[in-house]
Formats: C-alpha cells, structure tokens, sequence
C-alpha cells in the first residue's frame, strides 16, 4: 500500500513553502547523507519514480530518482545543473505534492546533466524518455516551480479549487472535534 502524502511529511500545493527556491549544498557530511535516505524512503513509500528535498521541507539542491521495477536503480542528484538539452516532447506527468492533477508538458527527453553524490563527487550523465524528463520536474521543484504550473489555465483553476476546498474539510472538521484545552 502507498502510504497517505501526510503521514511522511510531504508538503501539498498550495504550500507555500514548496515556492520557495533551494540553497546549492556546501556541506557534505552525514545530516546530507540523512537526507539523501530519507528522500529514498519517500520516494519507495510513495511508490515514485523522482522526489526532491523541498518536498519534505528541505530547501536544498537535493533529489533522488529511481526508474527501475525493483529499487535497484537509486540515483542522488545534489546541486544538478542542466548543460544541455534535446528532442522536445509532450509527456504526462503527476506530482506527489499536487495530488489529482496528471498534466502534459513540454519537455526536453534528452539531458546532459551534471551534479555532485552524497560525498561531493562531481559527475556528468546523460539521461533520455523518462529519465530526462523526470530530472527535469524533480529540478522544478529547487526552484519552486511546480507541475501545476506547466498545465493549462483551466487545469490549474480545476486544482486550485480542489486543493481549498480540502483546506476547508479539514478547517471543518477540526471544528468538530475541537482540542481541549483546559
Ligand atoms: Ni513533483
């Protein structure tokens, strides 16, 4: 089972903590490496193929994908920087932190990227299809852009409407059974 966005501390949209734009890494010591992990966890609990730090509330130029069937393929991206970027194309994607919406975008599905691991080493990779472009929403979010974002206008009204009216069933229902406090 997938577990539920908010039991793992997973920020939603119209958080506006998921706006704000990452720090680069300068310190790679173990609170890095923690991070790195848990990222990875999320990404398995969510049943995901790309997640970044910003998402659990950490504003660092961190992220994490794994494409494969089986988690045998966990790839760390810390301080990732786009060099260049070919054969544009439409494709689907969703987002953990913008539950309901499946949008088209307009990406590129041939990176060169470059990046750093967990212990600073530095390294380039070139990713293509999904790879690429789940490189590419996974980097949006450092820079707090999001899915809804890249969508239509009316898809956006559609999930902005959706996102405060769960704000309000929850408002309402904390009314309900209110703490007690005295
Ligand atoms: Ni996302």
């Amino acid at each position: 089972m997938t577990e539920p966005a908010d039991s793992l501390g997973i920020l939603e949209f119209p958080d506006p903590r998921l706006r704000l734009r990452s720090a680069p890494v300068t310190e790679f010591d173990s609170a890095l490496t923690g991070l790195t992990d848990r990222l990875l966890e999320t990404l398995y609990a969510t049943k995901s193929i790309g997640f970044s730090a910003p998402q659990i509330d950490h504003q660092q130029e961190v992220l994490v994908l794994d494409l494969s069937e089986d988690q045998s393929d966990p790839q760390i991206y810390v301080n990732p920087q786009i060099m260049s970027k070919g054969a544009w194309g439409i494709v689907e994607e969703r987002c953990v932190s913008v539950p309901g919406l499946v949008g088209n975008v307009f990406r590129a599905t041939r990176v060169r990227v470059r990046a750093q691991d967990q212990h600073g080493t530095a390294f380039e990779r070139n990713l293509s299809g999904m790879h690429a472009v789940c490189l590419q929403h996974e980097m949006d979010h450092l820079a707090g852009k999001l899915l809804v974002d890249r969508v239509s206008i009316f898809k956006r009204l559609r999930i902005r409407a959706r996102a405060r009216a769960k704000a309000k069933m929850v408002e309402a229902e904390s009314e309900n059974h209110p703490v007690a406090a005295e």
